[in-house]
C-alpha cells in the first residue's frame, strides 16, 4: 500500500507556505509570483532573486483570490516538485482558501488538481478559521487584517501593501520631484522599510511627545540611499485604525470590524468569543498593534472583558492549523479523494465543503 504524503499548502497573496501536516512549521516561504525574461526560462517564487536581468512579474493572487491560474499552477507544480520533492499522485493536500472564497474558484482548484495534477486527496479550509485552530479553538473572533468567525465573515480591503503604499506616498510628500519613489521599482524596498522600521502608536496625537525625537527618528541603509524615518514610522500604520486616511470613508476601522463581526453572532456566545480575539496575519507584527486594538476595546466595550491574543509569528498560523487539523484523527473522513471526485463531479467539492463556509 502507498502512504500518502500530507501536504499543506497556505496559499498567500504575497507568499506560500509550505510543508508537511503535523510538523511545527512551514519549511519553505517563498514569494507567489512568477517572473518572466524577455527571452528564456521563466522564474518562480524564489528563483526570481537569482535572475540576472528585469522580469515581467505576475502575481497569480489578488486579495486572496487566484486570478492567473497558468501562473498558480506553475506555482504549485513547482512546491511539490522541486521544494517539497512529493509526486501529487501520492499526496493529500491541504489547502488554505481566502474567507468568501467564489464557488466557481473552488471547482476550478479541484479540477486543476485532480485533473491536471493527479492529485491523490484535497482538503479545504479557510485562513482565518485555520489561524482559531492553532490556538486549538474552535470559537473566537480572529483578525487577519480581514475579520472572520465561523459563522460570519467580514471583509476589509486593507492590509500589508495598503500600508506599504501609503508609505510610499508619505515618504514621497517629503522628497523633491526628480527623487520621488516609484511603486514598482522601490516596492521590495520600502516594504523592508516598513517591516523593520514602522510600529502602531497607542496615541498617534501626543507620539511627538512621548520621546525626544532622536528616539523617534531611524535610518535605514540601502544600497544606493539613506532613508531617514520619524513621525511616519508611525503615520503609516494609521490606515488600519483610520481608513478615511486613504479614502476609504465607508470602511470601519479594524476595532470595530472586531465587534460587528462579534455582534452578528448568537449573542450566548459573545462572551466565549471576546475571550478569544485572535489577531494575526504577516500585518500584525507591527509593535503596538496589539496594545493599540485593547486600547480601542476598551474604548468600544466599556466594562465587558476580553482577551486579545497575538501569535508568536503572525506570518503562519493558517499554516499551523492546518498542519494540526490534517493529522487530527477525527478529520480524517474529511478528505475528498480522487475517487470521490470521479464519482461525485465538479458539485461534489461544495457537497464536501460546504459545511465549512
Ligand atoms: N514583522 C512584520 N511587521 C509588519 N509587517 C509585516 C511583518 N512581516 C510581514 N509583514 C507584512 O505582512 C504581509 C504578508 O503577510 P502574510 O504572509 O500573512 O500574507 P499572505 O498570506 O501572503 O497574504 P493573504 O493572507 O493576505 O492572502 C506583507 O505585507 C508584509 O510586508
Ligand atoms: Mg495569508
Amino acid at each position: 500500500m502507498i502512504s500518502h504524503k500530507t501536504v499543506i499548502i497556505d496559499n498567500g497573496t504575497g507568499s506560500i507556505k509550505a510543508g508537511f501536516g503535523g510538523e511545527e512549521f512551514p519549511h519553505y516561504v517563498f514569494p507567489t509570483v512568477v517572473g518572466y525574461p524577455k527571452e528564456g526560462k521563466k522564474f518562480i517564487g524564489d528563483q526570481l532573486s537569482k535572475s540576472k536581468t528585469k522580469l515581467k512579474l505576475v502575481y497569480p493572487i489578488k486579495r486572496g483570490l487566484i486570478t492567473k491560474w497558468q501562473e498558480m499552477e506553475e506555482l504549485w507544480d513547482y512546491t511539490f516538485k522541486q521544494k517539497l520533492k512529493v509526486e501529487p499522485e501520492n499526496a493529500r493536500l491541504f489547502l488554505t482558501e481566502p474567507p468568501l472564497e467564489t464557488n466557481e474558484n473552488r471547482e476550478k482548484k479541484c479540477q486543476v488538481l485532480f485533473e491536471t495534477f493527479g492529485l491523490n486527496s484535497l482538503a479545504l479550509n479557510i485562513q482565518p478559521v485555520l489561524s482559531l485552530y492553532s490556538f486549538s479553538k474552535q470559537n473566537g473572533v480572529v483578525l487577519e487584517i480581514g475579520t472572520v468567525i465561523p459563522e460570519t465573515i467580514n471583509k476589509l480591503h486593507l492590509g500589508g501593501k495598503d500600508i506599504t503604499k501609503y508609505l510610499i506616498k508619505l515618504l514621497n510628500e517629503e522628497k523633491k520631484e526628480e527623487k520621488k519613489l516609484c511603486f514598482e521599482g522601490d516596492w521590495d524596498l520600502i516594504k523592508t522599510i516598513k517591516e523593520k522600521m514602522c510600529f502602531v502608536s497607542t496615541n498617534p496625537n501626543i507620539e511627538d511627545n512621548k520621546r525626544p525625537l532622536k528616539q523617534l527618528t531611524k535610518t535605514f541603509q540601502s544600497n544606493n540611499s539613506t532613508f531617514t524615518l520619524s513621525k511616519n514610522r508611525y503615520l503609516a500604520t494609521e490606515i488600519l485604525f483610520n481608513p478615511q486616511l486613504i479614502k476609504r470613508e465607508n470602511e470601519p476601522n479594524i476595532t470595530s470590524l472586531i465587534t460587528k463581526s462579534v455582534e452578528q453572532c448568537d449573542e450566548r456566545i459573545h462572551n466565549e468569543i471576546y475571550h478569544s480575539i485572535v489577531i494575526t496575519g504577516g500585518s500584525s507584527g507591527f509593535n503596538g498593534l496589539k496594545e493599540r486594538v485593547e486600547m480601542e476595546l476598551k474604548t468600544l466595550l466599556g466594562n465587558r472583558s476580553f482577551n486579545v491574543i497575538l501569535p508568536v509569528d503572525t506570518t503562519i498560523s493558517a499554516w499551523v492549523g492546518a498542519s494540526m487539523l490534517s493529522v487530527a484523527q477525527n478529520f480524517q473522513e474529511s478528505w475528498f479523494t480522487k475517487q470521490q471526485y470521479n464519482e461525485m463531479g465538479i458539485q461534489g467539492v461544495h457537497k464536501r465543503f460546504y459545511h465549512q463556509f
